[in-house]
Parts: C-alpha cells; sequence; structure tokens
C-alpha cells in the first residue's frame, strides 16, 4: 500500500527545499501518495485561512505529513507559527520533537518535548497598550508530558550509547524544574542500563559548542529544545542540515527542516535542501522503510561536498542514489 502522504511547502524557501526532499525520495525508489496543502502565510494573506479544522481531521487518516517552512514578515508573528505549525503539534499531539545533529567527532539527538511549556499558549494582558501594562506567559507542564519525553529518550539511548542528559534550569525554575527533575530520576531507575546526566541549559550552551561529544541522547523540554536545537544546527554543519520529526509514535507524524522560511533568500537557489532531505529519510523511518532512508543518509553523507544551488544538490543526491 502506497504511503499517504500530506505535503506543505509552506513559505519563503519551504516549497523550494520541500520539492529536493521529494525529488530525493522518488528516487529512493519509494512510492508516495502525496496530497498537497497549500497553507502558510501566502494563503493566509490570500483568503484568511491559516488550518481549519476540517483538514486536521483529514490529517488524522494519513501516514504523515512534509513541511517546508512557515512564516512570513508580512503576516503577524504567530498568526501562522501558532495558528498552523504549533496547531499541527498539538492537535495532532506529536509529543517528541526529535532533532538529529551529526557531524565529525559527535553525533547525538535532542529529543524537545513538544506540546507544552512555554509553547502551552497560557497567560495573557492586562491593561495592554497602557503604562500599567503586564504581560504573563505561563509554562505548562504535566507529569504525562514530562514522562513520555523522557521515557521515549531512555527507550532511544538503550538503542544507541545508553546515555541521557537532563537539559533544564532546575536552580532557578524550581516548580517546572523540579517536576522533570522528580520524573527524570523515576524513568532512569527503569533503566539501570543507561547512564544519566544533568546540565543547566547555560551550561549546555557552552558544551554544545566546546564539549558537544559528551551527549548522545538529551531530553529538555519546549523552549529549551527549540533554542538548544538551532545551536546544535549551527555547532554540526548549520542550520542547513539540521532534520526534525515531530511523532507521535504510531500515528500520523510530521516531518520537517529545524530551519524557517529564510524569506531573504527566497528564489535564490541558496536555501540548503539537505535539512529537508534527511527530514525525508526519518520520515521514510516512520513509515517503515528505514533502507531507503538509510541510503538517502548515506548519499547526504558522502566525502565528496553537495555544492551548488539548491536543486543542483537535490539532483546530486538523487544521482547518487540511482548511482547505488
Ligand atoms: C522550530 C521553529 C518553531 C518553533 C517556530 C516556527 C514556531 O522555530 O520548529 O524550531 O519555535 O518550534
Ligand atoms: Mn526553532
Amino acid at each position: 500500500m502506497a504511503h499517504r502522504v500530506g505535503v506543505i511547502g509552506g513559505d519563503g524557501i519551504g516549497p523550494e527545499v520541500v520539492a529536493e526532499g521529494l525529488k530525493v525520495i522518488a528516487a529512493s525508489g519509494v512510492h508516495l501518495d502525496t496530497t498537497e496543502y497549500d497553507l502558510g502565510g501566502a494563503r493566509y494573506l490570500r483568503d484568511g485561512t491559516v488550518l481549519d479544522d476540517a483538514t486536521v481531521e483529514e490529517w488524522r487518516h494519513l501516514d504523515a505529513l512534509y513541511l517546508g517552512a512557515v512564516g512570513t514578515p508580512d503576516v503577524p508573528p504567530g498568526i501562522i507559527e501558532r495558528g498552523l505549525l504549533l496547531k499541527m503539534r498539538f492537535e495532532l499531539d506529536l509529543y517528541i520533537n526529535l532533532r538529529p545533529f551529526i557531524a565529525p567527532g559527535h553525533d547525538f539527538v535532542v529529543i524537545r518535548e513538544n506540546t507544552e511549556g512555554a509553547y502551552a499558549g497560557e497567560g495573557g494582558f492586562l491593561r495592554r497598550g497602557t503604562a500599567e501594562e503586564i504581560a504573563t506567559q505561563g509554562s505548562v507542564n504535566t507529569r504525562h508530558g514530562t514522562e513520555r519525553a523522557v521515557r521515549y529518550a531512555f527507550d532511544l539511548a538503550v538503542a544507541r550509547r545508553q546515555h541521557v542528559t537532563l537539559v533544564h534550569k532546575t536552580n532557578v525554575l524550581t516548580f517546572s524544574g523540579d517536576l522533570w527533575y522528580r520524573t527524570f530520576q523515576l524513568v532512569a531507575a527503569e533503566y539501570p542500563e543507561v547512564e544519566t546526566a544533568y546540565n543547566h541549559v547555560d551550561a549546555a550552551c557552552i558544551y554544545f559548542v566546546e564539549d558537544p561529544a559528551r551527549y548522545d541522547v538529551i531530553v529538555t523540554d519546549n523552549l529549551f529544545g527549540d533554542i538548544l536545537t538551532d545551536l546544535g544546527g549551527a555547532v554540526s554543519g548549520g542550520i542547513g542540515l539540521a532534520p526534525t520529526a515531530n511523532l507521535h509514535p504510531g500515528r500520523v507524524s510530521m516531518f520537517e527542516p529545524v530551519h524557517g522560511s529564510a524569506p531573504d533568500i527566497v528564489g535564490t537557489g541558496r536555501a540548503n535542501p539537505v535539512a529537508a532531505v534527511l527530514s525525508g529519510a526519518m520520515m521514510l523511518d516512520h513509515l517503515g522503510e528505514g533502507e531507503a532512508a538509510e541510503r538517502i543518509r548515506k548519499a547526504c553523507d558522502r566525502p565528496e561536498p553537495l555544492t551548488g544551488t539548491t536543486s543542483e544538490i537535490g539532483d546530486a543526491i538523487a544521482a547518487r542514489l540511482e548511482a547505488g
């Protein structure tokens, strides 16, 4: 049975890099039954649609979603990000944001909790626009949400180098940090073969730059994970190489590059499609096409550098696959 995949090119360089990802998947021999969804800032500006509930319901019956990037400077911040990307993550309960980083000398994975924390949208304004205004933005942390993220990290570590680091800020965030830390200890007790470590997020920023080899699997909350994974991209060959899986194991899941829509380089051919291609490989893993996924990763990983325009890089990866 063909894999049913919804494709959302999105904004900026999103459609450019997704096209290369689909090209590479086709070259790998995996057939996808794709449906395109015209969503993102451009669509919103045209007819006001961000993401309606009927579309989300349709997606529940798919196997995967493949997304380029969303967000455009002509739309106020938050409308597309919250209304489309975060709505996808929350409504489809894609509770794991998995971001692998592979560079010479280090190879680690960040498991970012993907449905809670400061992203939950708790908070509001009082007296907005006045001299006395107040804004609050809460962080929502549930035992259920932290435990499933932590458990996923430990399960992953068992299949890797048996090491998990919790990253948080327990010395200041004494409520959410305490919940995360206790949950981490409880789950760790079930995995005696897995070694554990804890880093405050500020210290983790130093280690990412100076000693990333200390990490195998990192688990952290939504906002720390967002920030740390941009840094992870920067220290692992650049954000143009970093893929993401937004997972609900066993259900429709969403695959996208870590990078954004980069409106400054749209149409120039300068967007690196490798992050989108590697996100496509993670999608193939999810679809049970692990062998093709591995061939795509190897094709991206050959010693000869991938250079040229967006579509030239896509062509080169596809050609490597076809050459075997
Ligand atoms: C990411 C992005 C998103 C996030 C934005 C676009 C909402 O930065 O996937 O890392 O903050 O999660
Ligand atoms: Mn981010």
